[in-house]
């Protein structure tokens, strides 16, 4: 089904622009942080908010905060096409993680409204709560809520600042207390739909603007803490020492072998030394862990190896150690019937495209634990994400959301 109208790439990329303005700091080189139920992250899900409501959606907010704009279809007990990604970023993020992903399905949904074009199936475009975890250490949220993960532990996570969760979420006046509402049965959903910048360099190493993903790796997120003793750093002999800094780095470097071993990837992203002074022994360090493999077996092979190397280089250097797992999300496979959509849906278009998998996580792992899912990617420049340089071509963020239209109109016909 050929149809010929296009989504407005100079709307989408207006929206892009005003929703990279909230967060973003004064000194460009340091991007935007829009974390999780923050002051910048409340301020772009009111924008959000109003933007669904400017495209003629109805707009509701669950109580795990997931912002759902609908379009109805014309059977209204029809089990909805689901389509977004998230809106928070990372500590220091860029403009297109996420962002895109929602505000192309919104431009998606808002140019079938214009086409006056009748779907069987409701579109839902959702944005998660919570999807990078850079605040609260684990994340997918929203997602979690909407598939019926999350439990009430996950509320008494804290903050660096000691905030717990429970309390944020109250502070953006948003009561979870009745989470489990937010529960959407499977049989409730037709299929999940997530486009979102490639971040890594595939796409433009092969010259291409739009990719179809296979396959998603899974994260696995530790923390760690070790406890030696802090000493004076003068009067303490080397071989009279239990230093926890010595202890991370020799482990830390374990994980860059076992990653290279693996043909995995493994990541210190965050590490502590306490108390923190030049003339004293390090006596506590916590530092976390980010894990990952398109192969679940592996993946386990890893985190063992990972396990037994902390417990080794621990023993040895008679520090005290504590694991405790933040995250633990399986590798997955999008649904073959949503990579024939995209395919079919790019051929129709002359769109050239190919298959690749993805190495970031995505709420795409989440969903397609309940229904078909699929992602879009758009291509990254030079594959730099999670950082304020992160930039996708106008056009080709256009080529994508003119993909996402198509495979909307196909998905819920
Ligand atoms: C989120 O972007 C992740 O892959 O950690
Ligand atoms: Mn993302
Ligand atoms: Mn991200």
């Amino acid at each position: 089904m050929i149809v010929t109208y296009r989504i407005n790439q100079k709307r989408l990329w207006n929206t892009l622009m005003e929703l990279a303005k909230i967060g973003a700091s004064p000194n460009k080189k340091e991007g935007i942080t829009r974390l999780s139920l923050s002051l910048e992250d409340l301020e772009a899900r009111e924008y959000l908010i109003n933007l669904m409501k400017e495209s003629d959606l109805h707009v509701h907010v669950d109580p795990i905060g997931n912002i759902i704009g609908s379009l109805a279809g014309t059977n209204e007990n029809a089990p909805a096409v689901i389509v977004g990604s998230h809106i928070d970023t990372v500590f220091q993020g860029g403009i297109f993680d996420g962002s895109l992903g929602v505000l192309g399905a919104i431009e998606a949904v808002r140019t079938i409204k214009e086409s006056g074009i009748k779907l069987t199936h409701p579109i839902d475009v959702v944005s998660f709560t919570d999807e990078e975890g850079s605040r609260f250490g684990t994340g997918y949220i929203g997602s979690k809520g909407m598939t019926g993960e999350l439990t009430e532990d996950y509320f008494t996570l804290k903050d660096d600042k000691g905030l717990s969760y429970q309390e944020a979420f109250l502070q953006a006046n948003l009561n979870p207390t009745n989470y489990k509402d937010a529960v959407r049965n499977g049989n409730e959903m037709k299929a999940y739909i997530e486009m979102h910048i490639e971040q890594g360099k595939v796409l433009e190493e092969n010259n291409l603007a739009v990719g179809i993903v296979t396959d998603i790796q899974g994260p696995i997120w530790l923390e760690v803490t070790l406890i030696g003793s802090a000493d004076h750093a003068g009067a303490t002999p080397m071989d009279m020492r239990r230093d926890a800094s010595l202890c991370m780095a020799e482990i830390l470097l374990e994980i860059e072998k076992i990653a290279k071993h693996y043909e995995g990837v493994g990541t210190v992203g965050k590490l502590k030394i306490e108390p923190g002074g030049v003339n004293i022994i390090p006596g506590k360090g916590t530092f976390s862990v980010d894990l990952r493999h398109v192969d679940k077996q592996i993946r386990t092979q890893m985190v063992n190896e990972v396990y037994g190397k902390i417990e080794i280089t621990c023993k040895k250097r008679k520090i005290q150690f504590q694991i405790v797992k933040k995250k633990d999300v399986d590798p997955t496979s999008c649904s073959e019937s949503m990579i024939a959509v995209l395919e079919d849906v790019c051929k129709e278009l002359n769109i050239k495209t190919m298959k690749l998998p993805c190495g970031a996580g995505h709420d795409s792992l989440i969903m397609s634990k309940v229904t078909e899912m699929g992602m879009i990617f758009i291509r990254s420049k030079d594959g730099i994400s999670h950082h304020p340089n992160e930039w996708s071509e106008k056009e080709d963020c256009a080529t994508g959301t003119q993909v996402l239209f198509q495979s909307l109109l196909r998905l819920a016909k």
